[in-house]
């Protein structure tokens, strides 16, 4: 028999097997109990939190030839039909897949004729926000004169997309995210049913990464099970998850509040090592923050993502020692360099110079810190800017010092250039047009090994330097393109 699906094997099949949602299933299941179902209905909310499940459950309690107490009976074999998909009455309609513009016109064409197999035409539109103007349109003239026994659920994941004239014509109720308890619980109950062995632990650990939907969860449940098998436990989630550890993001970013960065490049490298994505971890110390603030503000130990029972004691000590708008700083750029990791994979750099940017963060004596104090009302205007051209300015300044204390001729050289931008293993250095000379000179085998060894001292690793001439044209085109890619453009400024 083929697998069937996690969360399609657990869709909840009566008002009464939906988690959370209460206020709605209570009030739909009344209204159908009561025969005063509305003509249309609006279901908004995140992904996976019940709007298809209970606009099917609608759709088979309002034909169902048993129906008990406002439930359907899912036995009969209206009840059955609906649930395999083969009852004509009661139509899907993905708005995401054509954007509906044939499946509206013969909703149009259709929707009049009475119900063929059953007692009510149930029309459910998912995504309906997808559906072109002309569809919406044509939708709207068709709820505007419902034709009798037909009901419309019209789903979406983004309410604000919805025109007004659609919002005002339905019944509208919004679906909210589940808690880490709910989900946990139901994690609990189908694991135990599919007997899975999950403990605590490990249920948290996925309830968390749910963002409050139940379909992620389940998935994920599924996911680690068919590599791992029945018995399940934190660090087999961690494992498929690839998250890090426990400890790991709460140590972390203990060395970035005390500005530990040669302790910060240490971790990150031992992390990359250990087969981590630079996006992960960008992704995990992004949320890690986010943690940090809300328990900041709100008090909220509740709703934590990523923070653990282990890691609380530092999120404690944390929260009375970080002030709350570096976090949010440090959360934006942490953010933002998440998102460039996804399109320039495995570029460490960008990681670990936006890491180096966050100590300097909550270094008081570092001058940048203090330049962007007095320059707040202006960021305002250019938040970004500020904040890519300091990550490699504090990186550029790290490197000048550390060649400066070695060798000052070198440095001089080295000065006249500037750093353009990273790849992996590899880091570019410009000169522009009048500095051939210096650029030919750091090329030189002594001036090269004085840089590199900087460059392993600040990175923890071996890293390779490209000296490039800013005006061979060539050149520029590939690399500035890559520099672009990795930093951000405002990061390079080539021609002044
Ligand atoms: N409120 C809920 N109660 C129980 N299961 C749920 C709930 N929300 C989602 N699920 C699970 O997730 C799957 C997908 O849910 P679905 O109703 O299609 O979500 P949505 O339409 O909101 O994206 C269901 O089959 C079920 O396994
Ligand atoms: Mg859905
Ligand atoms: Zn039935």
């Amino acid at each position: 028999m083929a697998y069937l699906a996690l969360y399609r094997a657990w869709r909840p099949r009566r008002f009464d097997e939906v988690v959370g949602q209460e206020q709605t299933v209570t009030a739909l299941r009344n209204a159908v109990r009561e025969g005063r179902l509305a003509h249309a209905y609006l279901f908004s909310g995140p992904r996976g939190t019940g709007k298809t499940s209970i606009a099917k459950i609608i759709a088979r309690a309002v034909n169902c030839e048993n129906i008990d107490d406002g439930e359907p009976c899912n036995h009969c074999s209206t009840c059955a039909d609906i649930s395999n998909g083969n009852f004509m009455d009661v139509i899907e309609i993905d708005a995401a897949s054509n954007r509906g513009i044939d499946e509206i016109r013969e909703l149009r064409e259709k929707v009049r004729i009475l119900p063929a197999q059953g007692k009510v035409k149930v029309y459910i539109i998912d995504e309906v926000h997808m559906l072109t103007t002309e569809a919406f349109n044509a939708l709207l003239k068709t709820i505007e004169e419902p034709p009798a026994a037909v009901i419309f659920i019209l789903a979406t994941t983004e309410l604000q997309k919805i025109p007004a004239t659609i919002r005002s014509r339905c019944q509208s109720y919004n679906f909210r995210r589940l808690t880490i308890e709910e989900i946990g619980e139901r994690l609990q109950q189908v694991a135990g049913a599919s007997e899975i062995e999950l403990n605590d632990e490990a249920m948290v650990l996925i309830a968390r990464r749910a963002g409050g939907g139940l379909r992620d969860a389940l998935s994920i449940l599924d996911q680690i099970y068919s590599y791992k098998g029945r018995v399940i436990n934190k660090e087999d989630v961690q494992e498929v998850l690839g998250l890090v550890d426990d400890l790991f993001l709460g140590k972390l970013m203990d060395a970035v509040f005390s500005k530990d960065t040669a302790a910060v490049v240490g971790m990150l490298n031992t992390a990359l090592n250990q087969g981590k994505e630079a996006q992960q971890l960008a992704k995990e110390a992004a949320l890690y923050l986010r943690d940090l603030l809300l328990y900041q503000v709100l008090g909220d130990k509740a709703e934590f993502s990523v923070v653990t029972e282990a890691s609380q004691s530092f999120i404690e000590q944390q929260k009375q020692q970080v002030d709350k708008h570096k976090i949010l700083q440090a959360l934006r750029m942490m953010m933002d360099t998440g998102d460039r990791l996804k399109y320039s994979e495995g570029n460490k750099f960008l990681l670990e110079v936006t890491f180096m940017e966050m100590a300097s963060l909550f270094d008081e004596s570092e001058p940048a810190v203090e330049k962007k104090k007095s320059v707040t009302k202006k960021e305002a205007a250019s938040p970004e800017k500020d904040e890519k051209s300091s990550a490699r300015d504090i990186l550029w300044n790290k490197i000048l010092a550390g060649v400066k204390a070695q060798k000052i001729p070198t440095h001089a050289l080295l000065a006249q250039g500037k750093l353009i931008g990273s790849k992996d293993d590899a880091i570019y250095i410009g000169f522009k047009k009048g500095y051939k000379f210096h650029r030919d000179r750091m090329g030189e085998k002594p001036n090269r090994e004085i840089l590199e060894n900087v460059l392993q001292e600040i990175f923890g690793r071996e890293v390779e330097v490209e000296f490039i001439l800013l005006d061979s044209e060539q050149y520029n085109d590939i690399i500035v393109k890559k520099a672009i890619e990795y930093f951000g453009e405002d990061m390079v400024e080539i021609k002044d």
